[in-house]
């Protein structure tokens, strides 16, 4: 349950894989999250590929179920992997979708955060700024620091999946507690 002050994060993940680190961070982050944020995944691979022929009333209904949904949060925390020095389409589709009809863009001046993960070494630094150019243009107010470029992530959790590595969860934990001063600063909902 939660109280009033407690703000609702849209969640999205930018990995459609069962066994995904990011899905994974993004559980972990629910779990550290402060009570003053409730963490809400938000599902996005069942969006169709953004078509401008679709955008007709009604639009689609995944479209409309989606918009709904971030509409709503006081706040979007995106978890991603890398894809060739890049975001994944599927979530560069998410923010296409959400980004439409001109002018009703769900995600205009909402407080955002950037995790990125890989089992790389350099923890998804390409997508986490590919990823920040679009929100610069989205008008998402996006956290600075800590920067979050999760590393090594196929080594993070244990045999039951969770992260298990300290170090990875006193960042987050950092993370989650500066984002909550923002979302408390800039939350318009
Ligand atoms: C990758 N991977 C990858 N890793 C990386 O650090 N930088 C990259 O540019 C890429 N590029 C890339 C492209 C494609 C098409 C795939 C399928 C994979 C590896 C990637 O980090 C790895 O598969 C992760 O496990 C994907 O994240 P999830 O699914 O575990 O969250």
């Amino acid at each position: 349950m939660t109280d009033t002050a407690t703000k609702n994060i849209a969640v999205l993940v930018g990995s459609l894989r069962k066994e995904s680190f990011s899905r994974k961070v993004a559980l972990a982050l629910q779990e550290l999250s402060p009570p003053s944020l409730a963490l809400d995944i938000v599902e996005i691979g069942e969006l169709p590929f953004y078509n401008q022929d679709l955008e007709v009333e009604p639009p689609p209904a995944p479209w409309a179920k989606f918009r709904d949904r971030v509409r709503a949060a006081s706040g979007v925390l995106f978890v991603t992997p890398e894809y060739n020095r890049s975001v994944p389409a599927v979530l560069k589709n998410a923010l296409d979708v959400g980004s439409r009809p001109y002018g009703k863009s769900v995600w205009s001046g909402k407080p955002g955060a950037v995790v990125s993960v890989s089992p790389g070494a350099i923890g998804g630094f390409g997508a986490n700024h590919h990823l920040r150019q679009s929100l610069v243009f989205l008008d998402v107010l996006t956290l600075q620091q800590p920067e979050v470029y999760l590393g090594g992530a196929d080594k993070l959790f244990d045999a039951a999946g969770k992260l298990s590595n300290d170090a990875a969860r006193k960042l987050l934990t950092s993370l989650l507690e500066r984002y909550a001063e923002l979302v408390a600063r800039n939350a318009r909902s």
